[in-house]
């Protein structure tokens, strides 16, 4: 709510005297008590609750209605493609992407979330669109800052973001926390050849040397993983996937979109 970029909030005092004022504010001190309105920490924290609460008691920010959803419980039926993409996204020692995105249904039976909820400094590209990455000594590094202050001084997540949910990524124009790659095509060629051909992800200087994970200080570098496949690879070495894995892949992630009509 205070990032300049997103809710631009101004200051928690500000939110809370918002909150005061509010045309629902009879029925917050119906909810959390009258006392609520003296501490603004409080009421701002009571505020971030209710809003936590309406997303998981409204349905319209879970439907699970896409495709795969309904593949599961065996009411849809994919294609040759899509389920080639769905073993290709499964496979740990190649994409490996469910190695993160998680792609099978939690031990109590919901849906797959499509997210880990770790977090991964992946070092995507800067993206030199954005405003801030004019100043060169500008960097989001995600969980440590400089947004984000409370962990800044943990320097081992420097460059770490959460890994997002692919549910309904297809629809989405801007992909990865700095919104550089612009389609699904830029994405998985990011991850096929950030290791063994990163002259194709990042810039070359005039040195001819490969500026590779050029958004995130050279300190930090040692924070990117280079472990997980298919991020464990080397130049020269083969290519976790071919041009049709990718291609199988995004029809994979297609099926990931809310609104499917089942038979
Ligand atoms: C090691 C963990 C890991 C693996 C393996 C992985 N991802 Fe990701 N993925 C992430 C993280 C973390 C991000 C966010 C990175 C960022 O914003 O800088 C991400 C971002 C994405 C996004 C952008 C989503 C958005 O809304 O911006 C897509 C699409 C995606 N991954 C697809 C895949 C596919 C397809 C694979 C397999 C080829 C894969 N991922 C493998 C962790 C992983």
């Amino acid at each position: 709510m205070l990032d300049p970029r997103e809710m631009d909030g101004g200051s928690i005092e500000i939110i809370a005297e918002k909150l005061r004022n509010a045309p629902y504010a009879k029925k917050f001190a119906a909810l959390f008590g009258e006392r609520v309105f003296k501490d603004p920490r409080l009421l701002v924290a009571e505020a971030t609750f209710a809003v936590s609460r309406y997303q998981i008691e409204e349905p319209g920010f879970h439907p699970y209605t896409s495709k795969y959803d309904y593949w599961l419980e065996g009411r849809a039926r994919m294609s040759e493609v899509e389920l080639r993409g769905l073993r290709l996204f499964n496979d740990p020692e190649k994409a490996n992407c469910a190695g993160c995105h998680s792609s099978q249904p939690s031990r109590e039976g919901f849906p797959p979330r499509f997210t880990d909820t770790q977090y991964e400094a992946l070092g995507a590209p800067r993206n030199s669109a954005l405003a801030d990455t004019r100043d060169p000594g500008y960097f989001d590094l995600g969980v440590c800052g400089p947004i984000r202050k409370d962990i800044a001084d943990q320097t081992q997540f420097c460059g770490m973001f959460k890994t997002p949910s692919l549910r309904n990524t297809a629809v989405r124009r801007a992909f990865f926390h700095n919104g550089v790659f612009h389609t699904l095509q830029e994405v998985m060629d990011f991850y096929n050849f950030r290791d063994t051909h990163p002259e194709k992800v990042y810039p070359v200087g005039a040195d001819g040397k490969v500026q590779k994970y050029n958004d995130i200080p050279v300190q930090y570098h040692a924070n990117v993983d280079v472990s997980d496949p298919p991020f464990n690879r080397h130049p020269g070495e083969t290519l976790a996937m071919t041009a049709q894995d990718e291609a199988d892949i995004i029809a994979f992630l297609k099926t990931l979109n809310d609104g499917y009509k089942p038979e």
